[in-house]
């Protein structure tokens, strides 16, 4: 059957997902109307929603502020527009003209439909294009401008999409907010009327904000419920839009800039906006969130079916202090603990001592790496693990050769200052030179010394954004960085097709689905403390999946918050994702690395649930009982619990934890204890988890089902 139709009767455009329905049509004057977004329709029921289009009731009202696939800036449109253009004679309107339309099958379950359009008096063309596929719920959808005349066009702003909601009687915005070491903080607010705007203006996605939404009427729970949500797969500053009308509607629009920066476009040039997909479930929170991890693990990652690795990382241990020895030493510790990759981070390069030197300056340091990182490349793959490293190619330290031999590669604006941050400029990926000038360092890196793996880092936002000396230079930086950042990114990956890289930006400052789309993992945040990573993993889990999120055992106190909690639950929070470890191990105890090994091996067996499973979020971890995470087989085989628990207070219940996605009827073992339970006690009555007393109490249960013949 068709992803997609079209309704000889009305013209509705119905597109087909597993579970879901988009329906759209082009309306009597031309302008590209949303019909439905949800359960699933058949073509007659799509058609029955269909509304004729209506005057405005009365002469204080225009077009539906929500309503059009695209609203514009032009007619009497009131809304905030997803698409607002100024041409050369400073008039600013768009008028639909349908131009075409077409559906692309040529990819097996996938189809993609083109709605073209151009405006009725200035010779600029905008085409709306959609894909579904046939294993996804989530809708593709993104906007191609192009300045077919002979003048130029500013687009004020060029966002992806508008998506619309049914009316319902309430709505409630889910969204994450954050600063450094502190991301993707979760809220579910209800939504104001008017518009609120959640927005990137630092160049990168931001710790601070995350463009991703999530509404439903206010009822639905991590269970139950109806969600309607969108992410937008940008690395730059971004803005969402969303609006509740007067009347009761509510819908959002995004995409690239915030306010204030515009797209040029000169005679002849195109513009494609990045994708902004959306995706409606019924089934609560957890069922939106498990679409979109299984979305970005089967059509966002490249790499999502290979089993991630244990890594080491250096940086809470050594710091700037890095030489050949010092990590030898901990690559043998972090060997004998079973680890799979180790990372050398920051400070292996030119002057770099600390943060005020060096950055730019991309050869191993002669003083602490006298043959450059090679000894230690072939010492660590001899160990048995993979090699890694930190680099930072957006960056530069004034006290750099490089700054010294390019002071105009930076971002800057002519007689002002360089403002910097971390006692550094952000190099101007934007220009082709720089960005070929990183591409070859890089490539270079990785042959020359047998690199595996990548941490690539942006450690201060935007300032003083300006490009002398380019046509329009300060209002193209803004698109162009990030795709030349993806170029770069694009063209390391296909030099080097067995390279892995995690993104990272001071943490989590740069997650998002365009630079997932180029990398395999994630540094979640800066923070390792494992009682704060709890919020943290809960915020990141609502889009992103565990296969991608980087969690790090590090030492007690903890740096940041001198917490100290067992290292048992260290472990089992980092478990929930991509496991890592990055204590100083040289100051680790026989029995601590004992515990350790015993742990890293335990990862190894439940791992393949982790970063392929289905995740299920079990009760509120800053609440008074126990919470969890589970991850289940999607074949029902199989499922791991991580239970966490803080300080019981006496007299406290014993809630016990209900577990999500077991298939009823049939019986599991617990791997540890041979205990056997029915699937219908655990998930209708819960499982006792029993954690043991004290603070930040913890466990791991592998629940495996008993096959058949033995019950
Ligand atoms: C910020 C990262 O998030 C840290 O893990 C570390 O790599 C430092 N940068 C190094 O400067």
């Amino acid at each position: 059957m068709p992803l997609i139709t079209r309704s000889p009767d009305t013209g509705v455009w119905l597109l087909t997902t597993p579970r879901t329905s988009y329906a759209l049509r082009i309306d009597e004057t031309g302008a590209p109307c949303h019909v439905a977004w949800g359960p699933r329709l058949t073509p007659g029921e799509a058609d029955a929603l269909a509304a004729p289009f209506a005057e405005p009731s009365n002469s204080f009202e225009g077009r539906p502020a929500v309503g059009e696939e695209l609203p514009v800036d032009g007619g009497t449109r009131y809304g905030p527009p997803s698409l607002q253009v100024r041409y050369a004679d400073g008039s600013r309107a768009f008028e639909w003209e349908p131009a075409g339309h077409r559906v692309d099958d040529s990819v097996p379950a996938c189809e993609e439909l083109v709605l073209e359009f151009r405006d009725r008096v200035v010779p600029l063309s905008v085409a709306l294009h959609y894909r579904v596929r046939a294993d996804t719920d989530v809708i593709e959808r993104w906007t191609v401008l192009r300045n077919d005349g002979d003048e130029r066009v500013d687009l004020l702003r060029a966002d992806s999409a508008a998506w619309t909601l049914p009316p319902l009687a309430d709505y409630r915005l889910s969204h994450v907010t954050g600063q450094w070491s502190a991301e993707t903080r979760l809220h579910r607010e209800r939504l104001p009327h008017g518009e609120t705007v959640l927005t990137s203006r630092r160049g990168i996605t931001s710790h601070h904000a995350n463009p991703w939404t999530m509404l439903d009427d206010g009822t639905a729970d991590e269970d139950r419920g109806r969600v309607w949500s969108t992410a937008l797969a940008w690395s730059g500053s971004w803005r969402i839009t969303v609006q509740r009308t007067p009347d009761g509607r509510a819908g959002l629009t995004g995409g690239v800039g915030h306010e204030g920066t515009r797209v040029p476009l000169a005679p002849g040039e195109e513009f494609t906006t990045p994708v902004a997909a959306g995706l409606f479930t019924d089934g609560g929170f957890g069922a939106a969130s498990r679409a979109w991890h299984a979305y970005v693990r089967t059509h966002v990652l490249r790499h999502a079916d290979e089993t991630a690795p244990v890594l080491y990382n250096s940086w809470e241990a050594t710091g700037f202090d890095v030489d050949e020895a010092s990590q030898l030493a901990l690559a043998e510790r972090a060997a004998r603990l079973g680890v799979e990759l180790y990372v050398v981070d920051d400070g292996w390069f030119g002057a770099r001592r600390s943060d005020r030197a060096g950055l730019g300056d991309w050869t191993p340091a002669p003083d602490r790496f006298p043959d450059g990182l090679r000894p230690l490349s072939d010492a660590v793959h001899r160990l048995g693990m993979r090699f890694g490293v930190w680099v930072e190619p957006e960056m530069v330290n004034p006290d750099s050769d490089l700054y010294r031999a390019h002071p105009d590669w930076v971002l800057h604006l002519p007689g002002r200052p360089r403002s910097e941050l971390r006692n550094q400029l952000v190099l101007n990926f934007a220009r082709q030179d720089v960005a070929d000038w990183a591409f070859g360092w890089l490539t270079r890196l990785v042959a020359e010394h047998r690199v595996d793996f990548l941490k690539w880092d942006m450690n201060r936002v935007f300032g003083e954004s300006g490009w002398p000396g380019q046509e329009d230079g300060n209002d193209r930086l803004w698109t162009r960085y990030v795709h030349h950042l993806y170029g770069v990114l694009d063209r390391l990956r296909a030099a080097r097709p067995e390279l892995r890289i995690e993104t990272c930006s001071g943490g989590g400052g740069r997650v998002d689905l365009g630079i997932l789309a180029r990398t395999d993992q994630a540094w979640t945040s800066d923070n390792t403390d494992a009682v704060d990573r709890l919020g943290i993993q809960q915020g990141f889990s609502q889009v992103y999946p565990a296969r991608v999120m980087s969690a790090w055992v590090t030492d007690v106190p903890n740096q940041l918050t001198r917490l100290s909690v067992p290292l048992s639950f260290r472990f089992h929070v980092a478990m929930a994702g991509l496991l890592g470890i990055g204590g100083d191990l040289t100051r680790w105890s026989e029995e601590e690395l004992a515990e350790a090994a015993g742990l890293v091996a335990r990862y190894k067996e439940i791992r393949h649930l982790v970063q392929h499973g289905d995740q299920y979020r079990i009760g509120d971890p800053y609440g008074d009982g126990t919470s969890a995470v589970q991850y289940a087989a999607p074949d029902g085989s199989e499922a791991v619990v991580l239970a966490f628990r803080a300080g019981p207070r006496h007299g406290s219940p014993r809630v016990p934890l209900r577990l999500r996605g077991l298939p009823p009827g049939v019986r599991f073992r617990d791997t540890a204890t041979g205990a056997v339970h029915h699937a219908t006690v655990l998930t209708e009555y819960g499982l006792d988890v029993g954690l043991p007393s004290g603070d930040w109490a913890s466990a791991l249960i592998h629940l495996e089902r008993v096959p058949e013949t033995t019950r």
